[in-house]
């Protein structure tokens, strides 16, 4: 059989299993007849497709050719049994494994182990902190509300035993408004029983404990830290003090030479927007950056008790 090399072109169709999608068009190039909606991430393109019958939007998560392997399946096989997890969507994702899907990965080889989910219209964390105007519309209780939602999720992994292992902006979506999240790029999850991984995560610049050991964030314990740094972000950037000592071009709010650092230009402004929600807040927060390790860490149940227990204003 001929093997091609997947080219999407708008309007382009794809069968997966029985249904066919078709390639959006890209919004930047709403003429070009070709360009497609394509973004680029660290591992891998997602492309925006639409379910032909129903109309539905899916994304398409094509891995690049080192980041692609089995583990993807297992790993995707394995979250599905957690039900009870909205944020991951486990059951609604797809692996595309070549066992199941032989012709289509026969064709396309490119499609090995690729992703199929819904779409979720709405931008990312990082996408939040890039836009001028969305950061100037984030007030004092969407961050609240946010944070809130955010030390719900990630403890309510933790109470599984899992660890998302790359917490990071890019890889966070806050609903419209601010009262959920949904976790993307689940793929290098630490799961209890799973084998250990060839690549181990270790997290996303602006994220990264300064010292990670030899499993890096693949290990129960691997968000306490990123997540505590995007809970910090979720909970200061609507002061426009916070903001203005930021970089514009910036995605996180802490570069990563700068994270558990004690001369940065920012922290000043953090620790006092993090007081004026809780002492206590500022005091695990704290704790996480004078840390020596992932475990010294506060488990996140910690920030989640803190949020449900005060009612912070
Ligand atoms: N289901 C989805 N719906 C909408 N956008 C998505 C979806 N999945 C990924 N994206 C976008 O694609 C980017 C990269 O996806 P991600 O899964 O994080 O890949 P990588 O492993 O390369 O980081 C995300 O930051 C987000 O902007
Ligand atoms: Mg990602």
């Amino acid at each position: 059989m001929n093997q091609l090399r997947l080219q999407p072109f708008r309007g382009m169709f794809l069968q997966i299993g029985e249904p066919y999608f078709e390639f959006l068009p890209h919004p930047l190039f709403p003429d070009d007849a070709e360009a497609v909606f394509i973004l680029e991430g660290g591992t891998a393109f997602i492309y925006k497709i639409r379910h032909v019958d129903s109309g539905e939007q899916y994304a398409l998560k094509v891995f690049k050719r080192n980041a692609r392997n089995e583990q993807i399946a297992q790993i995707t096989t394995a979250l599905a049994r957690y039900t009870g997890l909205p944020e991951i969507q486990a059951e609604r994702r797809v692996c595309i494994a070549p066992n199941a899907y032989p012709e289509l990965v026969n064709t396309y080889p490119e499609m090995a182990y690729a992703i199929l989910m819904p779409w979720i219209n709405a931008p990312t964390w990082a996408g939040i902190l890039l836009n001028p105007q969305a950061s100037a519309a984030y007030t004092r209780e969407q961050a609240l509300s946010l944070a809130q939602a955010t030390a719900q999720a990630l403890s309510k992994l933790e109470a599984y035993g899992l660890a998302h292992a790359d917490i990071a902006g890019g890889n966070v979506v806050p609903s419209p408004d601010k009262q959920q999240i949904q976790l993307l790029d689940t793929e290098n999850m630490y799961i209890p029983g799973m084998p250990t991984p060839q690549k181990m995560s270790q997290g996303t610049p602006g994220y990264q404990h300064q010292h990670l050991g030899p499993h890096g964030h693949w290990c129960p314990e691997g968000d306490r830290f990123a997540g505590a740094i995007l809970l910090t972000e979720m909970l200061t950037w609507w002061n426009p003090r916070v903001r203005a000592r930021v970089d514009e071009d910036a995605e996180t709010v802490f570069l990563q030479e700068e994270l558990q650092a004690l001369e940065v230009p920012c922290l000043q402004a953090v620790r006092d927007t993090l007081y004026t929600f809780s002492p206590q807040l500022l005091e695990l927060f704290d704790q996480i950056w004078l840390s020596h390790t992932l475990a010294d860490c506060p488990p996140l149940s910690t920030w989640a008790a803190l949020f449900a227990e005060h009612s912070l204003t």
